[in-house]
């Protein structure tokens, strides 16, 4: 890179504070570099007691000694008018001000005196501002201008004894914010500096080691490129020590929603707390670029208030062929059966997914979240007291093999059943490029969670079971599960003990833990895919069912089906005991192989 590439000349440029520290190196890289620069200091104390001519005088000397342009300026930065005119008066213009001036007036905040505050917030944030108002017209006029607000790590970040010092240079952020964009029309470009450097204001505070590292003159370049004509940054906080440098940014989480819908006025502190992990989760976390854009997530929410499509949860499910193999065997499928193969084998042609299996991304979502008990007056729904009560599955879109679904749910209905509560969850399953690939809708029994009040009948939009022909079904499939059917179903994600743990199943009032409803769900849509479809997963579209008694592991499975259009009634009973387990179901296909 050329030496000396980037110049200042014709540039005036006023240093606050540059009498010393950080401020003396701004203006000695300024005056080498052609620019003719207003060495600003007061020459006080660092708490900023007294005043004295001598520290911008020994500094205007050293940049003239280096063959530069200096003149000295003796004025506090809260007379921010004078500072600048000794810039007009001397050079007839300003293009760049550095606000670097400061003091400390250190103190716990109880011992903080109304002096200490008002002195360090007159010096860092009034003589900012002072600065600045004073300059902005010239740099309008003249459509250029580079100005620096200098923060610091203690408003960052807080430190104790500093409550004065870090509020005014928190303020000087804010200030900056609002000037940048103010100053941006007329190429008035405002930037942050957050330096740490080893100066008479951090010695004895800063560790020796690092204090010989910090020199002052290793940040000055970073100021200076700042405050170049060619850089473009604008509005942008840089911290820089030690030979380092980088950007600092405000950034908000993805946040939580606290209201379901529109007409929902009042939030409660309880579901607040429920909501709290989200509130404060940072793992989406992103910068905003202005207030527009946050106020404009806001005009969205309420948006999708209005419309409904709030959702209360959201996870994602990442499956491959592994967890389709598992899913098929967790429901029946078998190598012996030839046309099994397609939902058994990877390499396999046709293979596929049995559609039944994408009831596990919305199942995950209610089991990884607290969907069921907010929606509970009560608050207590736990694996000892649900049931599975209905469960409807659209297939929305082609169906992959693999990839990643982010599903998104929210409670949708709650009934009052006496006995207990229904509550209907409705989840949305949408694949990586944003496509709708299933929506799952789940009726959850909750023992003893009613007599609330509640209503008793379901609103528009559950949806309902069929009746179930009374004719003799048209055909009939008799599957065995085996003893081990739940333990292996369990795997592909539904892990409640109430499926494997004899003692959880005695607590939840079972003799024996029963197989997974969900699981005698995927057995009866096999049955329909075998006989009307010829295992062709493509042609199928939903499935509803009413759970009705459950299933133990090791018995077999009836599925008895009516055939009407391209609707299949279905009702599953055990062979050994004529108990029917899944009532009023159905399957809508897209199509059928036709065969009967
Ligand atoms: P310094 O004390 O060496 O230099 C500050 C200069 O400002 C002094 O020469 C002082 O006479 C002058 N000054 C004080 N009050 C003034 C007033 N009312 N009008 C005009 N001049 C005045 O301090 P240093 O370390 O060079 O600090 C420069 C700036 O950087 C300050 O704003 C400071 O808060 C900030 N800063 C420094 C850090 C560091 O690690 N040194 C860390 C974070 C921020």
């Amino acid at each position: 890179m050329a030496e000396s590439n980037l110049r200042y000349d014709g540039r005036v440029a006023v240093v606050t504070g540059a009498g010393a520290g950080l401020g003396r190196e701004y203006a000695l890289l300024f005056g080498s570099r052609g620019a003719k620069v207003v060495v600003n200091d007061l020459g006080g104390t660092f708490h900023g007691e007294g005043a004295s001519q001598r520290a911008a005088d020994v500094v205007v000397n050293e940049i003239k000694a280096l063959g530069g342009t200096a003149v000295a300026d003796y004025n506090s930065v809260v007379d921010g008018a004078k500072v600048i005119e000794t810039a007009i008066k001397n050079f007839g213009r300003v293009d760049i001000l550095v606000n670097n001036a400061g003091i400390l007036r250190d103190r716990s905040i109880i011992k903080t005196s109304d002096q200490d505050w008002d002195f360090v917030h007159d010096v860092h944030l009034k003589g900012s501002f002072k600065c600045t108002q004073a300059a902005f017209p010239y740099m309008k006029k003249q459509n250029y201008g580079r100005i620096i607000m200098t923060s610091s790590n203690s408003g960052i970040y807080g430190n104790f004894g500093q409550a004065n010092y870090s509020a005014a240079k928190m303020g000087l952020v804010g200030l900056a914010n609002t000037v940048a964009i103010e100053g941006a029309k007329n190429n008035i470009f405002c930037n942050v500096i957050i330096p740490t450097a080893a100066s008479r204001m951090t010695e004895g505070i800063l560790p020796d080691i690092l204090f010989n590292e910090l020199k002052p003159q290793l940040i000055a370049p970073v100021v200076a490129y700042l405050c170049h004509e060619n850089c473009e940054e604008n509005g942008s906080y840089i911290e820089s020590a030690a030979g380092f440098a980088t950007k600092v940014q405000t950034v908000r989480g993805k946040g939580a929603v606290l209201r379901t819908s529109i007409d929902q006025k009042v939030i409660t502190p309880e579901y607040v707390q429920s909501k709290w992990t989200k509130v404060v989760d940072m793992s989406e976390a992103q910068h905003l670029e202005s207030i527009a854009a946050a106020s404009g997530t806001l005009v969205e929410l309420l948006e999708k208030l209005k419309e409904g499509k709030i959702s209360d949860a959201e996870d994602t499910f990442k499956f491959g062929a592994k967890d389709l193999i598992l899913y098929a065997l967790g429901i029946g499928a078998t190598v012996k059966d030839s046309n099994d193969l397609k939902f058994l084998y990877e390499n396999d042609t046709d293979f596929s997914a049995i559609p039944s299996f994408f009831v596990l991304p919305g199942l995950m979502l209610s089991m990884t979240s607290n969907l069921i008990s907010t929606a509970l007056p009560s608050g207590s729904a736990d694996l000892t007291n649900i049931l599975h009560g209905e469960q409807y599955l659209e297939i929305c879109d082609d169906i992959p093999t693999n990839g990643t679904l982010t599903t998104t749910g929210k409670v949708f209905d709650v009934m009052d059943k006496g006995s207990g509560a229904v509550v209907v969850t409705n989840a949305e399953s949408y694949d990586e490029s944003g496509r709708l690939i299933v929506k799952n809708q789940s009726s959850i029994f909750v023992v003893g969670a009613g007599k609330f009040g509640g209503k008793k009948n379901p609103i528009n939009g559950v949806v309902p079971i069929a009746n179930t022909p009374s004719r003799a079904p048209d055909a009939s499939i008799q599957y065995k599960t085996t003893e081990d059917q739940a333990a292996l179903y369990r795997l592909s994600g539904d892990l409640n003990p109430l499926h494997i743990d004899p003692s959880f199943a005695a607590i939840a009032g079972f003799k024996t833990p029963i197989l997974h409803g969900l699981c005698s769900l995927g057995f009866s849509v096999r049955a329909v895919l075998a006989k009307f479809t010829d295992n062709n997963s493509a042609l199928f579209k939903a499935v509803k069912v009413r759970f009705a008694a459950p299933v133990l592991p090791g018995q077999t499975l009836k599925v008895d089906m009516w055939k009407e259009g391209k609707r299949v009634h279905f009702r599953t009973s055990i062979v050994e005991t004529g108990k029917e387990v899944i009532t009023g179901a159905y399957v809508d296909l897209k199509d059928t192989s036709a065969k009967l």
